[in-house]
């Protein structure tokens, strides 16, 4: 049956001057629909407009469901994340190298049973629709029982999920595969998911430092043989790992052509962090048109540095945003635009506020080649969206009287917002989650 949701003018009554119907970011139009409804039909959305319009087109049989006073947004893209480190959040002290090994590397041997790997995904899985997030890009466990049991559980949720096995041949001898066990494991996670319903499989080699020349060369097939498979890694998140990993391919000029070497930086190679990149590598990324993943909240709790916002809007890069969980110590991606707005202004550089949304939402979903599935609410996408409601945090909502237009509005909801404003969460027009106190 269908889904009948809508917004109406009480959502933002309180807004004083111009209120424009719609703005644009990286000429995309956004639209404002003051009183709008949505009809959903087998997970896909089938007509969006002024509620009026809408009304006019149901029939007896339709399922309304009323979301006065709210506002209705595509679901957040959380672009980097590992599914693996939920029980290791909120580690104490360190920075990146020596955090992966006194928390990180040990929390994700523990991890191995079924048992455990079942509890943590499913408290992760509701605690990302609890803050508005319907599609992840997420790093699994290294061993095919691990890795393909979240992809089993993403199916069932009917979630669009980009995903793979966390490649390591290189480190901790209690987490390393050799490179030909990895990459078996890879095609069998491959041939399973990739392009099955809604999951996407992504060749995950952790960085370079968990990696050895053979395992990159055995990549290097792997990506060449399946080019429609995504790629994801980590890159120039922290000095001291730069350093090590030019220690370790010693004929690399940069951190970068390491990958290059391997033919791993195309335009579905998703790259975490970006932090520390010369002028040469921001270049060859952008012509490359590789796909930026920004984790402003991990960056900050790891003391790894700034991101460039400036270098990244300047040179048109595909940007989005990722927590990483759980160096990023929240899974909330408003509270991830949050310190995106907070580093930029580090940089003396104003990221604007539609530019945030963009890279949480349409942005991302372009990046990753996924728009014309999800990231806008438009007719014929895939029904992903969330319903936030800014009264139920009392301070937002006294900040919000005050409001003067809608790019105050949509700032002061990601300055001030978290979950507790997320109010429902739907996806592929199921709902996922409800929050009881709104
Ligand atoms: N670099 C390699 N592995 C990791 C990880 O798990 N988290 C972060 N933040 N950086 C990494
Ligand atoms: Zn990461």
């Amino acid at each position: 049956g269908k889904i009948f949701t809508f917004t109406t003018k009480a959502t933002l009554s309180n807004l004083q001057g111009v209120v424009p119907d719609s703005l644009f970011v990286n000429d995309e139009k956004f639209i404002f629909l003051r009183d709008g409804a949505i009809i959903v039909e087998s997970g896909k959305i089938v007509a969006i407009g002024d509620y009026l319009d809408i009304k006019s087109q149901l029939q007896a049989e339709d399922k309304e469901v009323d979301y006065s006073g709210k506002l209705i947004t595509p679901g957040f893209i959380d672009s980097h994340m590992h599914a693996t480190q939920t029980s290791a959040v909120s580690a104490y002290g360190e920075k990146l190298l020596t955090w992966l090994d006194n928390y990180i590397f040990p929390g994700e041997v523990a991890f191995n049973s079924e048992q455990s790997a079942r509890r943590e995904y499913e408290i992760l899985l509701k605690q990302l629709f609890k803050n508005g997030t319907t599609t992840i890009c997420a790093y699994l466990p290294s061993s095919y029982d691990g890795a393909d049991l979240l992809f089993e559980i993403t199916d069932k949720y009917k979630m669009r999920a980009v995903m793979g096995n966390t490649i390591m041949t290189d480190g901790n001898p209690k987490l390393i595969t050799d490179g030909e066990t990895s990459m078996l494991i890879s095609e069998k996670l491959y041939n399973k998911w990739h392009k099955t319903n809604r999951l996407s499989y992504a060749l995950t080699p952790r960085f370079a430092l968990s990696c050895t020349d053979e395992s990159m060369g055995l990549c290097k097939e792997f990506v060449e043989s399946h080019s429609d498979a995504y790629m994801q890694t980590h890159l120039c998140e922290n000095v001291n790992e730069i350093q090590d990993t030019l220690a370790k391919f010693p004929w690399a000029k940069d951190y970068l052509e390491v990958y290059e070497k391997y033919g791993l930086v195309h335009d579905k190679s998703i790259f975490g962090h970006c932090i520390h990149l010369s002028d040469s590598e921001w270049k060859r990324m952008t012509e490359a048109e590789v796909i930026f993943a920004n984790c402003p909240i991990s960056n900050n709790y790891l003391g790894s540095g700034l991101f460039r916002y400036d270098e990244a809007v300047k040179r048109n890069a595909k940007l989005t945003l990722g927590t990483d969980w759980a160096a990023g110590n929240t899974l909330s991606m408003l509270r991830v635009m949050d310190d995106a707005y907070k580093v930029a202004m580090l940089n003396s550089f104003k990221l604007e506020t539609l530019t945030r949304w963009y890279s949480a939402t349409l942005g991302s979903a372009k990046a990753l080649a996924l728009d014309d599935y999800i990231g806008s609410l438009e007719v014929g996408k895939e029904a992903d969206f969330i319903v936030l409601d800014p009264e139920a945090n009392e301070l937002l909502n006294y900040r919000l009287e005050s409001s003067y237009d809608l790019l105050d509005y949509l700032f002061s909801v990601s300055s001030l917002g978290d979950d507790r404003i997320v109010a429902a969460t739907y996806v592929y027009g199921d709902n996922v989650y409800t929050n009881s106190s709104n």
